[in-house]
């Protein structure tokens, strides 16, 4: 057995099954990128079949990638399959990744089909998508749920089929670590030719396990593991992959088994998918939360002082910490700025877009003296800066509060060319801005998340602001940042009305 552990990231597609969590295909590309440059094995890009932008996206992140092979998702259906086909044919490396349900739940109440039709099914899926790729992967949804007898049947009709990765995910988190390394096992010396495939684990986070079930499989014989940067997914999530590479490296005495991830690229990979996504990650987090390497009691600050071992197990800049270098200035010129994007892996498709992004930069560096790669990366996010032809665009705002007073704001935007404004009071200046642009859009959405963070530290750092705002049954989430967090939450709630007038309709992989 191979002492090589694929990490196979999903962010781009189970990540962004999180709410509100889409992104468009530029920003499908800075992360595609970053997680090259990390180093993972595969990158699911998308379910090609869901919409023509998922289509678009999976396809130009194909055309991008080179050190990757690159994956889209297809139910067990011809168009599918055929879709995610066509969409990865120009990657260097393609693959197709195909699934259908097989517990009896899933099988009688979502797919009402027999057992025999679900084989029939998953074969045919796996020959259509080798007509694209031989790198074809099965998943066969809700294993945790699924008879053994007949998953064996189907991973053993399967291989037989041509299907070269085999995953075993427990779709809904319900496993526990003990069990799922025996369902592995089992499943390894059960099914025939088990020997000539990769096998691969696929885990939920709804009991807090996805982590633990997943080193399970792998101490059990899996040789990939599907997961995400910062544990993005579905509900609770899926199994973060900074923290298996981690656990991985960290404990080579107990697993024996080498990634090619550059682990001084966790960090910043955590903070890009974090503001582009709109999930903050939790100071508390493993590896990538902002105490994560912070000692705060005296005994274990003198231990650490005196040797760094007696409290540490990791290095903080092993994983990319201490990274945020002071970048620029507020003399820096458009040259330094256009290199330090590049160095990011930030493109723009237009010089305008540049020019508004150096506009930005440049307020910026009057208000805040030290520019840190985290807040070049917020400023491009900002969609003010990434689509200088938004519907809904802020133009001025003005926000007053005062002790005994109740706070007040005004605020100018426009709507396509039309400029309107509306002054409003409201509990704080947040409140008061976001009614006064209500005032002005009538936007009937429900706010569902307010949050802010601050991107570096320091009273001047610059606050990100997450809105999420629901309607009709879509869910988006808004991002703005700014020094003054008033402004910020200003951008971040237009951003996420800009996001709902686009009206991206998409299908969902498991439905
Ligand atoms: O959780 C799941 O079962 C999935 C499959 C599509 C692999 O995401
Ligand atoms: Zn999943």
């Amino acid at each position: 057995m191979t002492n090589k552990l694929i990490i196979f990231d999903t962010t781009l597609r189970d990540g962004e099954q999180s709410p509100g969590a889409a992104m468009t295909r530029e920003k499908k590309i800075r992360i595609a990128r970053q997680l090259e440059k990390l180093g993972v094995d595969v990158i699911e890009a998308g379910f090609a079949a869901a919409s023509p932008g998922d289509f678009a996206a999976v396809r130009a992140v194909a055309e991008t990638v080179k050190d990757a092979t690159v994956c889209s998702l297809a139910r067990a259906s011809e168009n599918d399959v055929r879709r995610a086909g066509e969409a990865i044919q120009p990657a260097r490396s393609g693959r197709i990744h195909t699934f259908i349900a097989t517990s009896p739940i899933h099988m009688q109440h979502k797919l009402r089909m027999s057992e025999d039709q679900v084989v029939e099914r998953a074969v045919a899926a796996v020959k259509w998508a080798l007509e694209y790729t031989d790198d074809v992967e099965f998943s066969a949804e809700d294993a945790v749920r699924s008879e053994m007898d007949f998953l064996v049947r189907v991973f053993d009709a399967v291989i037989q089929a041509g299907a070269k990765t085999l995953n075993v995910p427990d779709t809904v988190g319900y496993s526990i670590p003990a069990a799922w390394g025996e369902r592995i096992k089992q499943l390894i010396e059960r099914v025939p030719n088990s020997d000539k495939v990769i096998w691969s684990t696929h885990c939920h986070n709804d009991l807090g396990l996805a982590v633990a079930n997943s080193l399970s499989a792998v101490m059990n014989g899996a040789r990939q593991v599907e997961c995400t940067i910062n544990g993005l997914g579905e509900r609770a999530g899926n199994a973060s992959l900074e923290e298996i590479v981690m656990a991985v490296r960290t404990r080579r005495d107990v697993f024996n088994l080498e990634t090619r991830i550059d682990t001084t690229q966790i960090v910043p990979t955590s903070k890009l998918v974090s503001s582009i996504t709109g999930y903050p990650v939790q100071p508390n987090k493993a590896i990538v939360g902002a105490n994560a390497f912070a000692h705060e009691s005296g005994i274990h600050q003198d231990g650490v002082l005196k040797h760094r071992e007696t409290y540490e197990i990791m290095r903080a800049e092993d994983v990319g910490w201490n990274a945020n270098k002071l970048t620029l200035g507020k003399l820096s010129g458009r040259n330094a700025l256009r290199q330090r994007f590049t160095a990011l892996n930030i493109e723009f498709a237009s010089e305008e877009e540049f020019n508004a992004a150096f506009q930005r930069f440049k307020e910026l560096a009057d208000r805040k003296h030290e520019i840190f790669d985290e807040d070049l990366q917020a400023l491009v996010s900002d969609e003010a800066i990434a689509k200088v032809s938004e519907h809904y665009r802020l133009l001025s705002l003005r926000a007053h509060s005062e002790t005994g007073i109740l706070p007040v704001a005004r605020v100018v935007i426009s709507i396509g060319n039309k400029q309107h404004e509306a002054e409003m009071h409201g509990g704080g200046p947040v409140d008061a801005t976001f009614k006064a642009i209500e005032h002005i859009v009538h936007s009937g959405t429900e706010l569902q998340l307010y949050s802010v963070n601050n991107i570096t530290s320091g009273t001047d750092a610059q606050g990100e602001v997450t809105v999420r705002l629901a309607k009709g049954g879509r869910i988006v989430n808004g991002q703005g940042a700014d020094t003054d967090i008033v402004v910020a939450s200003a951008h971040a709630y237009l951003d996420a009305l800009n996001k709902l007038h686009d009206n991206l309709q998409r299908a969902h992989p498991q439905l």
